[in-house]
């Protein structure tokens, strides 16, 4: 198969679909693959490492898409990339079809085969390819949080793990889910004091299990939360209901009860957030306060470690794509059901049911 990596042009974008070690894979298999040129470049991967590894480096977005049987990327394609994709190519990225009607049109429109990250599911009902990105924002949710509890960025001026005779900082986690339990880990290797909640009793004893003893667990619960926001320096928001909105376990009236200079991340803000005063920041300008509360709600934040990022992401979908290019996408998604789960449009037809639904659309073909 002729397999294509298109540099990013989403704003801010620094991923992309594929490294070095993911070209050489592909070309130990006997596939040929294209990179365009400069596309690894703000994740650290250069044109000669790709070339090293056994790609041809192409010199535009064009090229990519009109010589390959399936494109890699990292973001849904942009109106710019609509036209280019053809008929029966194979689209293997994030598309988030139900946050846009138009991309949904443009996808029908193309006759493409759109294989989506976001809905591969296995048979746990987890969602493989999203996990390293819960992973990364987890982690840097504790390096983002530390950092704004700096008094010069209006932060309470806590150190999160104290110095000998002063007390570490205290975290507050709601969620131990993947965001939750990498943000512990991370909150738990500085030093300092954490509490994690959720409603899950199987995700509280396995936190109990693993965690070293000043992670505490505790059901999450309005009494909860209202007691320990008084005397947390750091919140993080690592709440999801599958599908929905994540719930205000915070609301507005509570940041009159937290300590001026707490800091919240809200990891959640892709969801709407778990904080009544939620609302997406970029990278650019990740912070506002309200109430003497300083909010951290960046919607994207593996956006700032792209190396790790990628890698992160082409380490999981790296044996998907090995899959479709060996067997084709036919083959490969009735041999394994996981895969199969992220055909969302298949040649012009709707095929995952979600996406019908979201739209109030009577059939599959808009
Ligand atoms: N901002 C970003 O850049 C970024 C990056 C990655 C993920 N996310 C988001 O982070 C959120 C968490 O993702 P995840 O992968 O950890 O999800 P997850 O499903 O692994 O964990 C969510 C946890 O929330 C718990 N929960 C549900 N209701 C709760 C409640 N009332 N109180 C406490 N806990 C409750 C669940 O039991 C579960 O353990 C999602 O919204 C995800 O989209 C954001």
């Amino acid at each position: 198969m002729i397999v294509g990596v298109p540099k990013e042009i989403k704003s801010s974008e620094g991923r992309v679909g594929m490294t070095p070690a993911g070209v050489f894979e592909l070309v130990k298999n006997y596939h040929t693959v294209y990179v365009q040129s400069g596309a690894g470049e703000g994740s650290g991967f250069f044109d000669k490492d790709y070339q090293q590894a056994g790609a041809t480096i192409l010199d535009t977005i064009e090229q990519v898409y009109a010589k390959s049987d399936m494109i890699v990327k990292v973001k849904e394609p942009i109106a710019k990339e609509y036209d280019l994709i053809q008929e029966g190519q194979i689209v293997f990225t994030y598309f988030h079809f139900a946050s846009s009607e138009a991309l949904t049109q443009a996808m029908i429109k193309s006759k493409g085969v759109c294989i989506a990250y976001e809905t591969v599911e296995d048979e746990e009902g987890t969602l493989p390819l999203l996990t390293p990105m819960s992973e990364v924002a987890g982690r840097m949710a504790i390096q983002q949080g530390a950092k704004y509890l700096e008094k010069p960025v209006k932060g309470r001026g806590v150190l999160l793990g104290g110095v000998p005779g002063v007390a570490p900082g205290r975290v507050l986690i709601l969620g131990a889910g993947t965001v939750g339990i990498q943000a512990a880990k991370m909150a738990a290797g500085l030093g300092a004091h954490v509490t994690i909640l959720d409603v899950n009793m199987k995700r509280l004893r396995y936190v109990n299990d693993i965690m070293p003893s000043h992670v505490v667990t505790e059901f999450s619960n309005e009494f909860n939360i209202r007691k320990h926001i008084q005397s947390h320096d750091l919140i993080i928001g690592g709440v999801l209901l599958k599908g929905a909105k994540a719930p205000n376990l915070i609301t507005r009236d509570m940041l009159k009860e937290m300590r001026p200079g707490t800091v919240i991340v809200d990891v959640a803000v892709d969801q709407g957030g778990c904080v009544e005063t939620t609302k997406p920041t970029t990278h650019g300008n990740p912070t506002y306060i309200i109430d003497d509360v300083v909010h951290y709600c960046v919607a994207n934040m593996p956006g700032a470690v792209p190396y790790t990022s990628t890698v992160a992401l082409t380490n999981v979908t790296l044996p998907y794509v090995l899959k479709l290019a060996n067997m084709g996408w036919r083959s490969a998604c009735n041999l394994d059901k996981t895969l199969a789960k992220g055909l969302n449009i298949v040649e012009g037809e709707v095929v995952y049911e979600e996406i019908i639904k979201t739209f109030h659309w009577e059939s599959a073909v808009a």
